[in-house]
């Protein structure tokens, strides 16, 4: 028989549109066995900070001290949802060198719930391919049998050309050449064509019956069309022009807060931009930029992210939203916002490649 919260949470129907209504049900990643993705040089030198290219090769464990100490706070940060009243699932202890992957504890890059589908990605990195089979395969048909719709990635061609003809620009890797593309230019040449579907769920953000996405250096057109396509009727997919030739997962960009209060970071997406879109055009809704600047930090390293992971928080509710511990200027700048920052420990989960937004998939909102 289910639990006291298993009981209660099987009051709520499947069923998640936004990303700040009282969750209610959620996956909390998990880091054990976390291996640096290996990736061609030309994506890796697009998409993560300089410095650690060299750690992306194949059959390369994170730290273990660092994987160690972030499984101490993913299993905490679980234990504190549950206390809250969230029914917490977990994915499947995969050894990700066995199988050439990279991690259990980035959950939100491949499911998304909208209304009551769950969209699996179609990733463009191969070192990914396997991770929602292994990790949350047991999970979804369990989840598919409580009524959510999961629709899973359809297998890519062999053999995969999607880097085919990406990994120069006017002769040379884009992400070394100085003429390659730069912020400022509209026209970015991605790491990855258009030749299958491609796209990481993190490239999507939503809003209610609005979800937003973006093209990036791992979402291409393709991809933005099957996810349109997938979408539950009276859902609409609105694609932002973003102005960052490195984009890879929207969320540490435009996070909505609660109903009405979304923050973004002007180097990627003007407010403009924002505006041309419902529900953003309507003047209820706030959008407020950080007023500070993120600060590279020396340990533990963001291997694969911007210092701008600070936003990359996750609201309980429209009042509550988890942070890092130690990010006090966002505390300060989400209280001077009405929000209520639950500050928890989590700057070694941050280095293997998100925060609280990406380390989980929130299944069941009211
Ligand atoms: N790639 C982006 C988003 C990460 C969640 C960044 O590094 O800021």
């Amino acid at each position: 028989m289910g639990s006291i919260t298993e009981t209660r949470s099987l009051e709520h129907p499947p069923f998640c549109e936004d990303e700040w209504s009282p969750l209610h049900e959620v996956i909390v990643g998990r880091a054990e066995h976390s291996h640096f993705p290996s990736e061609p040089s030309h994506m890796i030198k697009t998409v993560c900070p300089p410095g650690y290219t060299h750690e992306f090769r194949p059959s390369n464990p994170f730290p273990q001290p660092i994987t160690s100490k972030a499984t101490s706070e993913l299993d905490n940060f679980a234990r504190v949802l549950e206390s809250h009243g969230v029914k917490v699932h977990r994915p499947e202890l995969v050894n990700w060198g066995d199988v050439s992957g990279y991690t259990g504890a980035m959950a939100r890059d491949g499911l998304m719930v909208v209304g009551n589908h769950i969209i699996e990605s179609c990733y463009a990195w191969k070192s990914r391919r396997d991770e929602v089979k292994l990790a949350y395969g047991s999970l979804l048909s369990t989840l598919a049998k409580r009524g959510f719709k999961v629709i899973r990635a359809p297998a890519p061609p062999e053999p995969d050309t999607i880097y085919d003809g990406c990994d120069i620009y006017n002769g040379e890797s884009i992400a070394t050449n100085p003429n390659g593309p730069q912020n400022g230019e509209h026209k970015p040449t991605w790491a990855i064509n258009n030749t299958r579907p491609a796209f990481d769920v993190a490239d999507f953000v939503r809003f209610g019956k609005t979800v937003f996405g973006q093209l990036s250096n791992v979402t291409n057109q393709a991809g933005l069309d099957y996810v349109a396509a997938n979408l539950p009727e009276s859902y609409t997919l609105r694609i932002l022009n973003v102005d960052s030739p490195r984009a890879m997962h929207i969320d540490a960009s435009l996070i909505p807060l609660r109903k009405g209060l979304a923050i973004y970071d002007p180097r990627v997406v003007t407010e403009e931009e924002l505006r041309r879109h419902p529900p953003l055009d309507n003047p209820e809704w706030k959008l407020v930029t950080l007023p500070f600047k993120p600060q590279v930090r020396e340990y533990p390293p963001l291997y694969m992210t911007s210092p701008y992971i600070v936003m990359n928080v996750l609201s309980l509710d429209e009042k509550r939203v988890f942070i890092n511990e130690e990010d006090k200027e966002m505390a300060e700048f989400l209280k001077g916002l009405g929000m209520e920052p639950i500050p928890l420990p989590f700057k070694h989960v941050q280095c293997l490649g998100g925060s609280f937004h990406c380390a989980t998939v929130d299944l069941i909102r009211e």
